[in-house]
């Protein structure tokens, strides 16, 4: 499709990269019969699931608007996925947010037991870090992509958040600040290092990683605040997954704080940080811009 094309589905660029993205996802779920069967069947269970890939997707599109081809940023696609899979597993978890739903599917310890699920989602995150450095041919940017993921996935970014957001539900601070912290770190991470990997692969300069930093910073955030809007807003259906929780958990969230309008004018103001921040890439770029209004819009 062109950004001029008419007559096409409203999600047709991203639709478009889903069997590259699937096809990677698949050819890298082939295990020998060391890995037990059960396992192999949870792992693929919680990778395969359909979720929306824009995390992959983001990979993919900077790569494109740095002048690379997607083929070259698949691996990096695939890895992200495997993290952000693993962190639903988890994110799911009785010990965790408790969900029995997810992706309009029993959440991988509904589906299988807890034990596996916390396997399965080990299993995807060390699979992560061994699928670029099989992928990755040239050494070097295999190892720059392992330091991104490895920092976006670890104590100081996703996993951080994850343990402040549980922490907020407990008590303690409600400021901004504090939800800031815990939304930057705990999904706005991922959104950041799925964008640097795109164009590292893609074989971007200082320039143009800043450029997409800039994008990827606000719009990791605005995800977040209309996830938590979603919640409010949507229907168990549209979203795969049960709606209200957070209100009940009593989780520290962008309504909560600001209320639902604010929050949303707040998410408009980031996209559009987010799109301006890579005008420096014209039309190239295309992709990432129709992603940003994208997420402002989706209802799932
Ligand atoms: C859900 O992410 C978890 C959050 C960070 C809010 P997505 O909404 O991208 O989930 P999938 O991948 O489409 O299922
Ligand atoms: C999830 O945030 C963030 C990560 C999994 C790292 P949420 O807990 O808000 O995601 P949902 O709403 O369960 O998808
Ligand atoms: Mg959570
Ligand atoms: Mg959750
Ligand atoms: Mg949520």
């Amino acid at each position: 499709m062109s950004p001029t094309a008419g007559h096409v589905s409203p999600t047709a660029p991203l639709d478009e990269l889903l069997p590259e993205i699937d096809a990677g996802l698949i050819a890298a779920c082939k295990f020998t019969s060391d890995c037990p069967d059960r396992l192999a069947e949870a792992i693929r269970y919680s990778l395969l699931a359909p979720g929306k890939r824009l995390r992959p997707a983001l990979v993919l599109m900077a790569c494109e608007a740095v002048g690379g081809s997607r083929a070259q940023a698949l691996p990096a696609a695939v890895a992200v996925e495997m993290i952000h899979a693993y962190s639903l597993v988890h994110d799911d978890l009785p010990a965790m947010d408790d969900d029995d739903l997810r992706r309009g599917r029993p959440t991988t310890h509904i589906a299988f037991d807890e034990a596996t699920a916390i396997l399965a989602g080990d299993a995807l995150q060390a699979l992560a870090f061994s699928h670029l450095c099989r992928s990755v041919d040239d050494p070097v940017l295999a190892y720059r992509c392992v330091a991104v993921l490895s920092q976006a996935a670890g104590p100081e970014a996703l996993v951080g958040g994850q343990a402040d957001d549980l922490a907020a539900e407990a008590g303690g601070e409600r400021t901004l600040a504090q939800l800031e912290g815990i939304h930057r770190r705990k999904t706005g991470a991922l959104f950041e290092a799925s964008v640097r990997l795109g164009g590292l692969l893609g074989g971007a300069d200082d320039a143009s990683l800043d450029a997409l930093d800039r994008y990827a910073k606000p719009l990791g955030l605005a995800f977040q605040v209309v996830d938590d809007c979603l919640d409010h807003t949507s229907t168990q259906q549209a979203m795969g997954k049960r709606i209200g929780k957070d209100q009940r958990r009593g989780k520290l969230t962008y309504p909560s704080v600001l209320g639902l309008e604010e929050s949303q004018q707040l998410a408009e103001r980031l996209v559009t940080q987010a799109v301006e921040s890579i005008d420096v890439f014209g039309i190239a770029a295309w992709r990432l811009k129709w992603l940003a209004q994208f997420v402002l819009r989706r209802t799932h």
